[in-house]
């Protein structure tokens, strides 16, 4: 079993075995932004899940710098930020500023993915890899010791709403013994089209944070939808 006890926040510490919750604030209405984030804060959620699209990696881009400084002042649970950027070599100092717990970086967009994984350790954050859909699990073959999550892309990358591609359960399963084989320590996030059709069965496969944006904030109730999504068991 994997300890979660390592990833505390700047408040917080974990102690929960079970699986995570991390919604994605792309789907918040932006408006309200210190809003939704407290919504979070309240929830039985365990972090902010945080994308940032430069245009180039992704077509769209969603926010950058001086939004994410207005998240942390208003969070105190761990900020996962998910860079669908370019070259994120360039940018890892200032999110470790801006109060990042884990980053993540794609697999895709790394030409020197090894040196970017030391860099984000030695910047004092948690290592993270993500892979589009198509990207296969050997891709990170040689860079498991290195890595805290590896964050399995189950739409392709750059726009909330999207449908959940089934695939990804397989992928799941097959990393998750891959970890085993390895002796690997890392955490396995899915990401993209998460909810209740789909929770249960990545949990069961070895899923440990479940990202979820529109199925959270655009729910009747978030706070409910969070409480539901942390208790699926699989
Ligand atoms: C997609 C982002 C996801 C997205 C998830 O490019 O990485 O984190 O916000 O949103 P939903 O849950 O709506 O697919
Ligand atoms: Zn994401």
């Amino acid at each position: 079993m994997l300890q979660y006890s390592d990833y505390h926040s700047r408040s917080h510490h974990f102690c929960t075995m079970t699986h995570l919750i991390a919604p994605s604030l792309l789907a918040a209405d932006f408006g309200h932004l210190a809003r939704d984030v407290q919504m979070v804060e309240s929830s039985q959620a365990d972090w902010h899940h945080i994308d940032v699209m430069d245009g180039l990696f992704v077509p769209n881009i969603s926010y950058g710098m001086p939004v994410i400084a207005a998240i942390g002042r208003h969070a105190n649970k761990p900020l996962d930020v998910h860079l669908m950027i370019q070259d994120p070599d360039r940018y890892i100092s200032t999110f470790a500023e801006l109060g990042a717990s884990v980053l993540t970086v794609h697999e895709e967009a790394c030409t020197h993915l090894h040196r970017t994984l030391a860099s984000i350790r030695e910047a004092g954050m948690k290592a993270g890899v993500a892979l589009n859909p198509h990207t296969p699990l050997h891709a990170i073959q040689e860079v498991l010791g290195q890595l805290d999550l590896v964050c399995l892309m189950s739409v392709n990358p750059g726009f909330g709403g999207q449908k959940y591609i089934p695939e990804t359960l397989n992928k799941v399963e097959r990393l998750a013994a891959m970890r085993q084989e390895h002796s690997a320590q890392f955490l396995i996030e899915v990401d993209g089209g998460v909810g209740r059709s789909n929770a249960g069965s990545l949990v069961q496969a070895g899923a440990d944070v479940l990202v979820a944006g529109s199925s959270v904030f655009k729910a009747q109730d978030p706070m409910a939808e969070v409480e539901w999504l942390k208790s699926v068991t699989g």
